[in-house]
């Protein structure tokens, strides 16, 4: 078959086609509500901070779900780096779950209340069996002044954290296996206004330096408008417009852009 010849730049690091997902009412064998997410087309270049925005309910931590393997698709194909997502999430994620990688509103959810930060810093490596001690540790120590945080902080317990330092905690935990796209869902909503610009700025600085393509989750526009290069506005699980934050806020096609923008003036 004759393809048109890419550039590797060009290619996207990840492309959905007519992307459907629901949720299951009871067990497995129950059958699908009827799909939150609805046809989702959307493609995100290599280096580019994409952002996904919507009021809550839109779907955007459901889309989110589906793109790190943890929600099965229903139809429709996800690829990453070329190459299609599996649908199970069996040994076929393994390498995957390295190269896609998490941060959630409130990294609590990823640090061990019982461990120290090294602890919860080193558990990526750990599980995917990487290097000895030592180097899990100097690893973890160099991440953590990638996000401006003391060496000292590796000996600390997680209760002790303030929230931008929990986040800046969760940046550096995702980055510990060298991943390609960060999948960030809502990484400063839970902050102080003058914190969330810290955090934002932190993630842009460590974005540019690693290289990362990040997934940028919010309801937010003022937030999407400052780290996005791109967002993509979603609505009732489906996506209704892309484009850069300024012409989304200059042109709004749709409704739901428009509530998004206004609400944010
Ligand atoms: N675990 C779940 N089980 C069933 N329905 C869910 C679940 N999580 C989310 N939903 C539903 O999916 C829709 C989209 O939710 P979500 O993806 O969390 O939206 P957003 O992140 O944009 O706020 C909502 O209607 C929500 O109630
Ligand atoms: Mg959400």
């Amino acid at each position: 078959m004759h393809m048109p010849a890419i550039s590797p730049s060009e290619a996207p690091i990840l492309d959905l086609q007519n992307v459907s997902a629901g949720y299951r009412r009871g067990g497995l064998l129950s059958p699908p509500q009827h799909p939150v997410l609805r046809d989702i087309t959307l493609s995100v270049r290599r280096g580019e901070a994409m952002g996904l925005l919507g009021e809550s309910g839109s779907g955007k931590s459901t889309l989110g779900r589906v793109i790190l393997g943890l929600l099965p698709a229903l139809s429709g194909t996800i690829r990453f780096d070329g190459q299609a997502l599996p649908r199970s999430t069996g040994a076929a994620w393994r390498d995957l779950r390295r190269r896609i990688q998490v941060v959630f509103q409130d990294s609590n959810s990823t640090l061990h209340p019982a461990h120290t930060i090294l602890w919860s810093l080193t558990e990526p490596m750990r599980i995917h069996g990487l290097g000895t001690p030592e180097e899990r540790e100097a690893r973890a120590l160099a991440m953590l002044e990638d996000v401006g945080l003391e060496p000292g902080m590796a000996r600390a317990m997680p209760k002790s954290l303030s929230g931008g330092q929990r986040q800046r905690v969760g940046i550096a935990r995702a980055l510990m296996l060298s991943p390609e796209l960060i999948v960030a869902d809502e990484p400063v909503s839970a902050l102080d206004v003058s914190v969330q610009a810290q955090v934002l700025n932190l993630l842009k600085s460590v974005q540019q330096k690693h290289g990362l393509t990040i997934l940028f989750i919010s309801h937010d526009m003022p937030v999407v408008e400052a780290f996005c290069d791109r967002a993509a506005v979603m609505a009732k699980g489906e996506l209704v417009e892309i484009g850069s934050p300024l012409e989304l806020l200059r042109d709004p096609k749709t409704e739901a852009t428009r509530r998004l923008c206004v609400v944010s003036n």
